[in-house]
């Protein structure tokens, strides 16, 4: 969602605040700006829409070149349109203070009604002024203790940078709820609201914890934890390769990562198989096999694309380990007083590791007692801190708002527990082994997959005009479905439903037509008979099936000629290269209609509200 980039250092700030902007545009927004410690005091540019336009009003209102320390945001807007009234940075009443901000400020009403009485005039409709106009009703010539004290009165989450034109070469960042990373680098400093707008500087991070406020001047940081007592955070090699963040060569970063697939999964599953004991080794859980085997119930966790790799998951752990596992949206999980079971073990899968929902969900586990674990991509972000264990995907960047190379290393991730937790019950060494080397095949099936592109965007030639799609499959396909009729729906903006095989003539086979294709996952997976009879039913409605189905299955051509083909692999992994073939097709399509891929309209990458 928001982006949040900050800067004091000898450099000319606007040339270090605007490219971070740019680095941070992949998580969805609607306006930017930034705010300069000039000489004649806060410099204010805002613009809607696109940093382009910020960029373009430059050319009228140059930004003070000399201002060696400002903020910079990109917003998604909740609450106010995306204008530039609205846009951030937000000044205090007397415009020494310029304010930026993420998250939500729940009680910036009663705050906002207190302010105003006494004499502060409001010039946005955001939740965000609120915290400006209280920074200087608390100043006392320390723009750290002010933020202190400010953000104190504060319901909600925020990621903030504040500076003061009475303190310069001063940000000060504060942060709950809303990751804030700190770059360490010498004789300068960078805040950002991701590790993406710091990377080209220094791969040397410091990750905030809730509560904590940190002010930055160049080349020094001083962190107080919410006792406001001075705390050391440690500091992070993040082995991103600046160039990763880059389209190197690709029209979209969607394309991009989907064709680093078998790059990413090779990373994913890199030292962590074991093929002569025929099973995994995962040290970031930190569980040994007696710890494991005392596991009687797992619960799977996430939001949008992880949920639906976690669907995958809770089959493999069923099928492979033997222990009952479900997985539950995490918004649900956080809200409705789930029973958590001795021995049952959460796992929250996701991306960016920011997801609101999931993180409340991890809390709330931890508060009943599970052992809670997470699935992340992102290091050091706030599930994967607070979670305490976890695995990391190593999937490296995602830059495409529509998840990709996540989704497949995550179903990679899922499967290798479910070897090792299956290893320490029902599973034999041979049958692991199995497994296992199926495990290592997979960036050589992710390669094959790729090889189809060609024949993929044929297909999404001839389907780019319909306006409805429907995705149908079962056991493994069944999230598979779900996941292509995301990404579509993400992507081209075409209405796509996901939906059981089984369940198709339970109601919404009375949708089907001529105009409503059907893309069925029927790989060569237990279950892949019985969904060819589905897809009789549809094409006996007269709907047009692109099917995906393994190569050199011979009985799909009698149903239709638009074939997708996937090599042929295990159930517990076939998820990996169906969604791979989905995501190319949901690219094409999109591309045909001319919608903007990595950005699409009214996502974010990381939500990171309610
Ligand atoms: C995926 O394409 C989506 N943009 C979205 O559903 C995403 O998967 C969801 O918001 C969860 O994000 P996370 O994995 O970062 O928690």
């Amino acid at each position: 969602m928001c982006g949040i980039v900050g800067y004091t250092g000898k450099r000319k700030a606007i040339e270090i605040i605007v490219p971070g902007l740019h680095k941070l545009e992949y998580r969805g927004y609607d306006s930017a700006g930034a705010a300069l410690v000039g000489t004649n005091g806060i410099d204010l540019h805002r613009a809607a829409g696109k940093i382009e336009n910020l960029e373009k009003s430059f050319l009228t209102s140059p930004p003070d070149r000399n201002a060696t320390t400002g903020i910079g945001h990109t917003r998604w807007a909740t609450h106010g349109a995306p204008c530039v009234r609205n846009a951030h940075p937000h000044l205090s009443q007397n415009g020494h203070i310029a304010v930026v901000h993420n998250g939500i400020i729940e009680n910036h009403v009663q705050l906002r009604a207190r302010l105003e009485s006494r004499g502060y005039v409001f010039k946005s409709d955001t939740d965000t002024e609120v915290i400006a106009h209280l920074i200087q009703e608390f100043w006392n010539g320390s723009l750290m203790d002010s933020v202190s004290e400010a953000v104190s009165m504060l319901s909600g989450t925020y990621g903030i940078a504040a500076v003061s034109s009475d303190e310069p070469d001063t940000v000060v960042t504060a942060r709950k709820g809303s990751p804030i990373v700190l770059g360490d680098c010498k004789d300068e400093c960078i805040a950002a609201s991701d590790v993406s707008a710091i990377i080209s500087h220094t791969n040397r991070v410091i990750f905030l914890d809730d509560g904590d406020i940190a002010r930055l001047t160049p080349g020094s940081i001083e962190i107080r934890n919410p006792e406001k007592t001075m705390v050391t955070r440690p500091s992070t090699v993040v082995d991103w390769d600046p160039g990763k963040i880059e389209k190197g060569g690709y029209e979209h970063f969607m394309l991009k990562e989907i064709f680093e697939q078998p790059e990413s999964l090779e990373n994913a599953i890199r030292g962590r198989l074991i093929p002569e004991d025929g099973t995994a080794k995962l040290s970031g859980l930190q569980l040994g096999p007696s710890e494991i085997v005392r596991i009687t119930n797992i619960v799977l966790t996430a939001c949008g694309t992880s949920y639906y790799a976690g669907l995958a998951g809770a089959y493999a752990f069923e099928q492979i380990s033997g222990i009952p596992a479900h997985i539950e949206q995490a918004a649900e999980f956080r809200y409705r007083n789930p029973i958590v079971a001795p021995d049952t073990m959460l796992a929250a899968i996701s991306q960016s590791g920011e997801t609101a929902d999931t993180l409340a969900a991890v809390r709330e586990a931890k508060r009943k007692g599970a052992l809670v674990m997470s699935i992340c991509n992102t290091v050091g972000s706030t599930i994967a801190r607070e979670a305490g264990r976890g695995i990391y995907l190593h999937a490296g960047p995602e830059i495409s708002v529509a998840s990709t190379k996540a989704f497949t290393c995550q179903v990679a991730v899922l499967a290798m527990m479910s070897v090792l937790f299956g290893r320490s019950r029902r599973l034999s060494n041979a049958d692991g082994t199995f497994l296992i080397n199926a495990i290592a095949s997979l960036p050589e099936l992710a390669r094959r997959t790729l090889e189809q592109n060609d024949a993929v965007k044929s297909i999404a030639e001839r389907f780019a005009e319909a306006s409805d799609f429907f995705y149908i499959g079962r056991g493994y396909m069944f999230p598979a479905a779900m996941e292509g009729a995301l990404k579509l729906k993400e992507v081209s903006y075409i209405h796509a439903e996901g939906y059981h095989a089984a369940e198709l003539k339970h109601g919404p086979i009375a949708l089907l037509d001529k105009n409503v294709p059907v893309v069925a996952c029927v790989p060569s997976i237990p279950g892949c008979g019985k969904t060819m009879a589905n897809i009789q039913e549809c094409k006996a409605r007269g709907a047009p099936i692109i099917a995906i189905a393994t190569h050199g299955d011979e009985r799909i051509r009698s149903f239709t000629e638009n074939v997708i083909e996937v090599p042929e692999c295990p159930d517990f992994i076939s998820a990996i290269p169906v969604a791979i073939a989905e995501q190319l097709l949901a690219y094409h399509i999109a591309n045909i209609r001319g919608e903007p891929i990595d950005q699409p309209r009214n996502l974010a990458k990381s939500v990171t509200v309610e």
